[in-house]
């Protein structure tokens, strides 16, 4: 078994096969996925959130984005990992962007960079796949600018679809494998789809994507809480991991644990 490719995900959308992803941020979970078949992973910028405790995506660094990256290569035989440039790590024009990008692939070891935006990003993106980095875009909603949207907010109601519609075609333009669409209506999504040759990738988006993105701990049930409404949990793992812990410090109060058996 070798790596997946971005030409494989081309050639999947050609012939009308849809695709898993998700997001990892270290070793133990980035094997399983691998294991399990999930065939691109996402090193996402919402490590800031899932990872380090921020309220925004906006704090990671490239230095914390970069640690994560190489656990999640390391733990990884067959999967394609897609490293998320953070914010402020490419906004200032295309020579910052791909300077960011080739510290990601000769640091990181990704095989791939996200960025988020559309027209605005097709200079970043030129400049990145120019230099033989395959570039994963990010339209519809882009959380990097939640204080200018105004929160998590659907993006392309009504007239804004052209938008959606006009981002996606430009970042398909200037050379991105695949672009992720977030938070906009089923119908938009479907469009888009349509319209494009490389695979989009939905969350949020309905089920007429090319492929579906999860949040790792959404999708698992590590985080408590309500999730937004696109998220489906497929396990409860914060209730696992309650109800070990907590059998766990009873024993240890009642002296059970350790046993004979974990005695040297
Ligand atoms: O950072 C992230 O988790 C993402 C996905 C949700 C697409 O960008
Ligand atoms: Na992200």
């Amino acid at each position: 078994t070798r790596r997946v490719r971005t030409r494989d995900l081309l050639a999947a959308k050609e012939r009308g096969e849809r695709w898993p992803m998700l997001t990892a941020y270290d070793q133990y979970t980035a094997a399983i996925f691998d294991q399990a078949g999930i065939p691109v992973l996402l090193v996402g910028d919402s490590a800031a959130n899932n990872v380090f405790g921020h309220e925004t995506t906006l704090p990671v660094t490239v230095d914390e984005m970069l640690s994560l990256v190489r656990a999640v290569v390391r733990a990884t035989r067959t999967t394609l990992v897609v490293a998320d440039l953070p914010f402020g790590s490419y906004e200032e024009g295309p020579t910052q962007a791909l300077r960011t990008a080739v510290r990601f692939m000769k640091e990181g070891g990704c095989h791939a960079v996200k960025l988020e935006g559309g027209r605005r990003c097709a200079p970043q993106i030129e400049a990145i796949t120019g230099a033989g980095i395959p570039v994963m875009a990010h339209v519809g909603f882009t959380p990097q600018r939640e204080h200018t949207i105004g929160g998590y907010r659907v993006q392309g109601r009504g007239e804004a679809a052209e938008e959606v519609l006009a981002d996606a075609r430009a970042v398909a333009e200037a050379g991105a494998f695949a672009v992720v669409l977030e938070m906009v209506p089923g119908e938009v999504a479907k469009r888009v789809t349509g319209a494009l040759t490389i695979p989009t990738v939905g969350i949020g988006a309905g089920p007429e994507t090319d492929a579906q993105v999860l949040v790792w701990q959404d999708m698992a049930g590590l985080r408590g809480g309500k999730a937004p409404r696109f998220v489906k949990r497929y396990a409860d793992l914060a209730g696992v991991l309650t109800d070990a812990t907590r059998r766990f410090a009873d024993e240890v109060r009642g002296g059970e644990f350790p046993a004979a058996e974990h005695t040297f």
